[in-house]
């Protein structure tokens, strides 16, 4: 409430100021230069007029000319002055018809869904049914019931066709809001261990928890955010900021999902921010400010952030979730350039199209944009809307046709089943004995050491430890009074550093966008460990340990002295053989983060390395943490970012601190050394005095950001993405880049098509041929077995990117024994996005070839030529 009264005087106080603006126009450049050029063309008439006067025989019509002429020229001046008024007052209200159209290219109609391939039965059986169906019936399945039976979201049902609706359900890591259910690491987590096999097997896991819930859609996984401001409140729920990482593990997740449920990839596209993501209140008055623009080229649209979703069409996700944002000014689930275009036609996308939950703002616009589904409920299309636009003609009866055909085959192919619905299995336990390795594992890889001095780590039978910070204790905190927090992941955050509380009412304010810029939800979790990020993305795991609770078992195998105290911001320091110190870096949906490193952390720490010269620090960050204050301190001897690893927090952290696994987990970003280091992908974009309710955020960095960014900028990370340290080393030779000789490396692709041909899923065909195979040896030349992560990175000729990541193998190496670690090279990872030819074109040229432990760590170096 306290929220949304400061919003009101705010946004009342912008809009003064707007009027301000606008009636003091004069003053206003471009309105002045306007009202000028209509008087000077109006002074220019009259003169034209006034020296055809009065010379011939025809006097007298010549001054009725030239008077009612000048009356005309005065009506057209005011009409044109009047038109300039009303124009700025309609800008002033609904600002919405000047900024929204025209800066997104029209692509219509959406292309039919083929059913090609392996969707060719569903389709066979999707179509037969529609063909039964009544226009009703059609335009019932479309959007949310009222009924959601304990889902997030839940389809109309035709059950005289046997077809009983779709539960729709967060999260990606786990069922949320389900009981007896696992809670798997986030995604940021598992992109830190850039192990495949690793996300593939968790997605089966999470996947079957799903269906033994009733579920049929589950809303993930999220490949946008990519992750280009580095506040950005959901980059945690990605898998990096590398689309190149992201994409090579969407690609599994999708295919273990769906081997029981139907895969969601969210958002489609350019979703980057928080900040202002939905209009006031979610649009349903039409007031204040709408949505944020991601105003981006087509370059950087292919090469960037529409990456990953060619990996997640290609594995055959079966639904797609439209953003919240607008895309060069048009809503991303009205973008007919989006949905129709990029999704549908050049990407073959056969699945739906969901909104996201309130994310729908036009009816038959959205229907012929390509959306084919809304949620949770829809105004436009509720009270079966649709039927009526089809039989007035606004939208065409074989689109209402394809919307339902698509939505029923993703059905039949991935998740049919009856009684759909969570409220119907709340009782049953959905976990699975067989989950918990992977719990544990997918827990252990994401973990990334980064210093480790004097052999702090790893700890061997300590006599003694001392643990301090908020973070190492609270495992499930089921004592969190405020369900509301809970059910988003944030039972651990009920208040700010500064004392203020945080409420599960403040956390619905925040998700109905009621919240005023500039004010944001905690930064740290400090009432216990942060094992997942908040929002819709969040885990509500039955169980989990925290870091607290397994070192204290481990104490009891190793007869360590444990001491405590996780809540003084000084402690007392007993003399121990090391001192761990926990935070976090806590972040959620619906707000972007206010610092990448709180004050209250750093000082904690710094407390106890005044007085303790084996100080460990472990982070569990949900998204980029800077350590500059204290990570050059001397008796700050090792760090560990722990990213959120669900349930397994504890385990896992005592499986690395203890040695029985060497960390493996790498950055999937960078870590600077100070925020202003990121430059203007730090923040996201404000409203500014041009747009008042119409942000405007222009993507001119293009495809550099993250470590594309700091390596044209020229700026020395802290800690460079693909950095992390083991408790081993590597050396690296070899380097062997092999040509395909039988590849086709034509400067075009083979099978290039028309831009308005419908693609095969996925895109072309030949974007996956392989065309080089590169091969390094990497030797464990360390005491102990430990897993390194070789990267391949590629400098494409004239592609202004000197190093984009293009190749990982992550291998177990025992030591004294060496592995070949290889990488493909895939026609489309050795291309660029043609703008004019609108094609992914092979560059003739050097390419030069890196293999190494870092972007900044290359170990070798080699030479591609394509001619
Ligand atoms: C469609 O209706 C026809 C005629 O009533 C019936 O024979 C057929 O089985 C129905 N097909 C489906 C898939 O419901
Ligand atoms: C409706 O779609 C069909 C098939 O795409 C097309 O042939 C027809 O012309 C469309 N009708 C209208 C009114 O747009
Ligand atoms: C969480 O908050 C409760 C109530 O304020 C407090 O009793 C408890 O110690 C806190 N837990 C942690 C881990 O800080
Ligand atoms: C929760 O996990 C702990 C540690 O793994 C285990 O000892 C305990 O039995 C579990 N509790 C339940 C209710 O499953
Ligand atoms: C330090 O040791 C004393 C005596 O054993 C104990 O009472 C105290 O709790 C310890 N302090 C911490 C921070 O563990
Ligand atoms: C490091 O820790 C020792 C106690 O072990 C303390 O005396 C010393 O002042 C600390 N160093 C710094 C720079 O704080
Ligand atoms: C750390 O301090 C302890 C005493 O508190 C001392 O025994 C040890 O040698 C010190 N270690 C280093 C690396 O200075
Ligand atoms: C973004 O670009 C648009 C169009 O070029 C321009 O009007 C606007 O001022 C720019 N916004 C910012 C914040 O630079
Ligand atoms: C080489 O290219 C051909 C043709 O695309 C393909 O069939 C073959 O699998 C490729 N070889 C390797 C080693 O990838
Ligand atoms: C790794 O190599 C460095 C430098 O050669 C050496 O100081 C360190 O002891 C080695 N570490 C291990 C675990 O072998
Ligand atoms: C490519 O490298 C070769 C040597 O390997 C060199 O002769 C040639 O000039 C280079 N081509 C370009 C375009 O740089």
């Amino acid at each position: 409430m306290q929220l949304l009264l400061t919003y009101i005087p705010l946004a009342i106080g912008q809009l003064a100021i707007a009027s301000a603006a606008q009636s003091s126009s004069i003053s206003s450049p471009v309105t002045a230069t306007a009202t000028q050029s209509v008087l000077s063309e109006a002074t220019s008439a009259l003169a034209a007029a006034k020296s055809n006067s009065p010379t011939s025989s025809n006097g007298i019509t010549s001054v009725f000319q030239y008077l009612f002429g000048s009356i005309d020229t005065l009506g057209a001046v005011i009409a044109k002055a009047t038109a300039q008024a009303e124009e700025q007052f309609l800008k002033l209200v609904d600002p919405e018809l000047f900024y929204s159209y025209g800066g997104s290219p029209p692509v219509y109609p959406t292309p039919d869904g083929a059913g090609l391939g392996e969707w060719e039965s569903a389709y066979k059986q999707a179509r037969a049914v529609v063909a039964n169906m009544t226009t009703d019936e059609k335009a019932g399945i479309l959007y949310g019931a009222l009924d959601a039976k304990g889902c997030s979201g839940f389809t109309g049902s035709v059950s005289r066709l046997g077809f009983p609706g779709i539960c729709l359900n967060d999260a990606e890591s786990g069922v949320r809001s389900g009981e007896l259910v696992n809670g798997y690491p986030a995604q940021l987590h598992i992109g830190a261990s850039w192990n495949r096999s690793l996300a593939l097997e968790r997605a089966q896991h999470v996947g079957r928890e799903f269906k033994s819930k009733g579920i049929n859609v589950l809303l993930g996984p999220v490949i946008g955010p990519v992750g280009r401001v580095a506040k950005g409140g959901r980059n945690w729920e990605g898998f990096s900021n590398d689309p190149y990482l992201a994409g090579e593990l969407t690609g599994p997740t999708v295919a273990g999902i769906q081997e029981s449920v139907i895969a969601c990839a969210k958002h489609i596209i350019a979703y980057e921010q928080e900040t202002n993501r939905m209009p006031f209140l979610a649009g349903f008055i039409g007031l204040f400010n709408q949505s944020v623009s991601s105003n981006l080229d087509d370059r950087t649209m292919h090469e960037l952030y529409l990456w990953p979703w060619y990996d997640a069409v290609k594995a055959g996700v079966g639904s797609v979730m439209c953003s919240y944002n607008r895309i060069n000014n048009s809503y991303a689930c009205q973008n007919s350039k989006v949905l129709n275009g990029y999704l549908k036609t050049e990407l073959g996308f056969q699945g739906f199209v969901v909104s996201d939950w309130y994310g729908q703002h036009t009816g038959t616009a959205s229907a012929n944009s390509g959306l084919d589904m809304a949620m949770p409920s829809s105004r436009y299309w509720g009270l079966f809307q649709l039927s009526t636009a089809v039989s007035n003609g606004s939208v065409n009866a074989t689109r209402l046709d394809d919307m339902a055909t698509r939505i029923l085959s993703s059905w039949y192919r991935f998740a049919q089943f009856d009684n759909p619905g969570m409220s119907n299995y709340a009782s049953v336990d959905a976990r699975d004995p067989a989950s918990e390795s992977i719990l544990f594992q997918g827990a252990v890889e994401g973990h990334v050491l980064v210093k480790n001095t004097n052999n702090a780590l790893p700890l061997n039978k300590l006599k003694s430890l001392s643990v301090f910070g908020y973070d190492a204790d609270g495992g499930m905190n089921t004592s969190a009074s405020d369900s509301t927090l809970y059910g988003f992941g944030l039972a651990n955050a009920p208040e700010y550093t500064n004392g203020k509380s945080f409420s599960g009412i403040d956390m619905l304010f925040y998700m109905g966008a009621l919240v005023a810029d500039g004010n944001y939800g905690p930064d740290v979790a400090l009432n216990g460990t942060a094992k997942t990020g908040g929002g819709s993305g969040a885990i509500t795991p039955a169980n989990s340990t925290s870091p607290y609770d397994a070192l204290l078992q481990q104490a009891a195998q190793d007869n360590t002295i444990l001491y405590h105290d996780f809540s003084s911001f000084n402690p007392q320091v007993n003399e121990t053989d090391a001192c761990l110190v926990f935070i976090n870096a806590l972040s959620s949906e619906s707000w972007d983060r206010s610092t990448l490193a709180d004050n209250y952390s750093d000082t904690l720490i710094l407390n106890v390395a005044s007085k303790c010269n084996n100080t460990i620090v472990v982070i569990h960050n949900a998204g980029i943490r800077l350590v500059d204050r204290w990570i050059e301190h001397e008796n700050v001897t090792a760090v560990i970012f722990a990213h959120l690893p669900g349930q397994e927090s504890g385990n896992s952290l005592t499986e690395v601190l203890y040695g029985r696994q060497s960390p493996s987990g790498r950055l999937p970003y960078t870590v600077a050394k100070s925020e202003e280091d990121y430059g203007t992908l730090l923040n996201p974009t404000l409203p500014n005095s041009d747009h008042f309710f119409y942000s405007q955020s222009n993507f001119t960095e293009g495809l550099n950001i993250d470590y594309k960014y700091f390596i044209q900028a020229d700026v020395t990370p802290r800690f460079a993405f693909g950095y992390g340290l083991t408790y081993s080393n590597f050396t690296y030779s070899d380097l062997n880049v092999a040509k395909n000789s039988t590849a086709d490396t034509s400067s075009l692709p083979p099978d290039a098509l028309a831009p308005d041909r419908v693609s095969p899923e996925g895109g072309l065909a030949s974007l996956y041929d392989v065309i080089v195979t590169v091969e390094a040896t990497v030797t464990n030349t360390g005491g102990v077995a430990a897993a390194e992560v070789a990267q391949l990175y590629v400098g494409i000729p004239n592609s202004g990117l000197p190093k984009a990541l293009r190749g990982f193998d992550k291998q177990l190496i025992q030591p004294g024994e060496s592995t070949t670690a290889s990488f493909q090279l895939r026609r489309r990872d050795l291309s660029t996005w043609d703008t004019v030819q609108q094609q992914w074109v092979l560059t003739r040229g050097n390419y030069t070839v890196m293999v190494g432990k870092s972007v900044l760590d290359i170990q070798l170096n080699g030479t591609l030529v394509l001619e």
